[in-house]
């Protein structure tokens, strides 16, 4: 007997990244290649016409999997009931706008999203925020989610996953070894150019990837820079920023979370309670986890020795800033 379809919401899906994202939700990549989906997508009003035009296609893929589409302006409509929120759909900065605008502006959208969320999805609903800023709008989502309750405040992810497979190119081409051959990789705290992509722990077929590549000055010098100024890096090369890697790496977050992976994965997560990192609980911050059964859990316990620690520290002086720019709004 066929599964129940799942209901999966995309904001910003009349833009590039869902453009990119859709297609796949409904091959059936991202939540297996037995399970129907059923897609909710909320856009402005003015992009509806685009939302229907991309449903056209959809619908000329004839996908086996796709049981069927809504597309809505109200976020009440889009997340009823919904399974995975992919919250892809975000204010970008303006000519003249500050971080602190950008900030403000999406804590609006987010405040709106994340209650809708918690007021309509199904209690054990997936989110992951992709629109930037990711971490703070994520934040800010489960903080709006939290007041209302009912779903599980763990389930509110900023996307890493972009950052996680930046790095793991990088270091496959430096040491040569192959993309898939590489483990333990850990890309500590915001999605943004103060990340910290650490391959201390980082193995191929059990050797020390950190080892192969011997060249301590190649991480700061060349491997930290390129994996974190990678998105200027495309919109300087495109004209556009990334869409089609972005939309991978939500799929590869989502899927791992749901399916499992048998490897370590970055995601960023509410800091929980007692996470041994020094991270305030709450804060949605890049860290390792493992993925089985449905569920994610933090791997805990890794060294983090001085280099590291000023690495990690720099980045979650970021979110703490961030945090603190949204806090009249929540
Ligand atoms: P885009 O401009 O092509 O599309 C954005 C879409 O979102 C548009 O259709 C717009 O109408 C819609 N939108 C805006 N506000 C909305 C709202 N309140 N509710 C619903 N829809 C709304 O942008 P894109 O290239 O698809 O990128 C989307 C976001 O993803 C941006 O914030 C971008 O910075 C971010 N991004 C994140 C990562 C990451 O790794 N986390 C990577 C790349 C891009
Ligand atoms: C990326 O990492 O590619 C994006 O977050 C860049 C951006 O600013 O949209």
């Amino acid at each position: 007997m066929s599964k129940a379809p799942m209901r999966v919401a995309v904001t910003g899906a009349a833009g590039q990244i869902g453009y990119s994202l859709l297609f796949r939700i409904a091959s059936g990549e991202m939540l297996g290649k037995d399970q129907p989906v059923i897609l909710q997508l909320l856009d402005l009003p003015q992009a509806q016409k685009a939302v229907q035009g991309v449903m056209m296609e959809l619908d000329d893929c004839a996908f086996p999997l796709l049981a069927g589409m809504v597309a809505t302006d109200d976020p009440n409509v889009a997340f009823k009931d919904a399974d995975v929120c992919l919250l892809v759909g975000a204010r970008p900065r303006g000519p003249g706008m500050e971080r602190a605008d950008l900030l403000q502006a999406n804590g609006a959208i987010f405040t709106v999203q994340g209650k809708a969320i918690a007021e309509n999805a199904k209690e054990d609903v997936r989110v992951l925020v992709v629109g930037n800023p990711c971490n703070t709008n994520a934040y800010i989502a489960r903080a709006a989610a939290i007041k209302v309750g009912r779903t599980n405040p763990n389930n509110y992810h900023g996307m890493l996953r972009l950052d996680h497979n930046r790095a793991l190119t990088q270091l496959a081409q430096k040491s040569g070894r192959a993309v898939s051959s590489l483990k333990q990789l850990v890309v500590w705290g915001n999605h943004s150019p103060s990340m910290y992509a650490d391959y201390r722990f980082v193995t191929s077929n059990g050797d020390s990837v950190k080892d192969i590549i011997n060249d301590a000055a190649w991480n700061n010098d060349v491997f930290l820079p390129t994996v974190g100024k990678r998105g200027a890096a495309i919109i300087d090369a495109r004209g556009l920023s990334s869409a089609a890697s972005a939309a991978n790496a939500a799929i590869d977050h989502v899927r791992d979370w749901v399916l499992g992976s048998d490897e370590w994965v970055t995601m960023g997560i509410p800091a929980p309670a007692d996470n041994g990192y020094g991270i305030p609980e709450g804060l949605v911050f890049g860290l390792p986890c493992e993925c089985k059964n449905g569920s994610f859990t933090l791997i805990k316990g890794l060294e983090i020795d001085e280099y590291s620690k000023g690495k990690i520290a720099i980045t979650l002086k970021e979110l703490e800033d961030e945090r603190a720019a949204v806090a009249g709004m929540l």
